[in-house]
């Protein structure tokens, strides 16, 4: 049976939404759901928060949002442990998407380093939504926003396109069209999910 879900893009792809979406639905067909995203909301999570706002080292910025998730995956466990399907708003992709940019400079492969830091301390996700839309398009969806962090400038998110379009592929990543509606793309993650659970 599978239980954890994670669901990533792009800063404005509109997962968020769609999460919500997706667990009023289970809930409705009584399924126990447990919402959840990264940064989390505890010390380490709003620490790491802080980092990203203040342009912070990019090695720490990545060993904090790792350290965040390995605690986190400890919750994630029990839940699922507890017979809950989880709902993970940015999981291990988004560090790799977005931390290798910041490292493309001093790191031959940034991407590979940051998996080799993660391998067998974190979990393995049974499904991963991934909601692709180009930058342009979701920047012209957060643009309302009153502030912007840096990860939302156009160059840094194509860069992090870029990085999604190549980690997203095999069995377990289910690509998306994220400029569907909203009723659509809940419709089809929330079929993937009952048909998996
Ligand atoms: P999030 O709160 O999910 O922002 P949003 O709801 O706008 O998508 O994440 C905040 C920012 O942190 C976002 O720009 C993505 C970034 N991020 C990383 O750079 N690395 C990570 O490992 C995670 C989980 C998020």
């Amino acid at each position: 049976m599978n239980q954890f879900f994670t669901f990533e893009g792009i800063d404005g792809s509109g997962k968020s939404t769609i999460i919500d979406h997706v667990a009023t639905a289970l809930k409705q067909k009584d399924c126990s759901v447990v919402i959840t995203f990264e940064p989390t909301d505890t010390w380490l999570g709003k620490y790491v928060q802080h980092q990203i706002k203040t342009k912070s080292d990019p090695f720490v910025t990545a060993f904090t949002f790792i350290a965040d998730r390995i605690e986190h995956s400890k919750k994630i466990k029990e839940w699922i442990d507890q017979g809950n399907i989880v709902l993970c708003d940015r999981y291990a992709e988004s560090t790799y998407a977005y931390q290798s940019v910041q490292l493309e400079k001093t790191l031959k492969n940034p991407i590979k380093w940051l998996q080799d830091l993660s391998k067998g301390r974190i979990l393995n996700p049974d499904r991963t939504f991934y909601f692709r839309i180009t930058p342009e398009k979701a920047l012209s969806r957060i643009q309302h926003r009153d502030e912007l962090i840096f990860f939302e400038q156009q160059s840094f998110l194509r860069k992090v396109h870029n990085n999604y379009e190549q980690i997203c592929n095999g069995d377990r990543f289910i690509q998306v069209d994220a400029t569907k509606t909203i009723p659509d793309l809940t419709e089809l993650c929330l079929a993937e999910i009952l048909s998996e659970s």
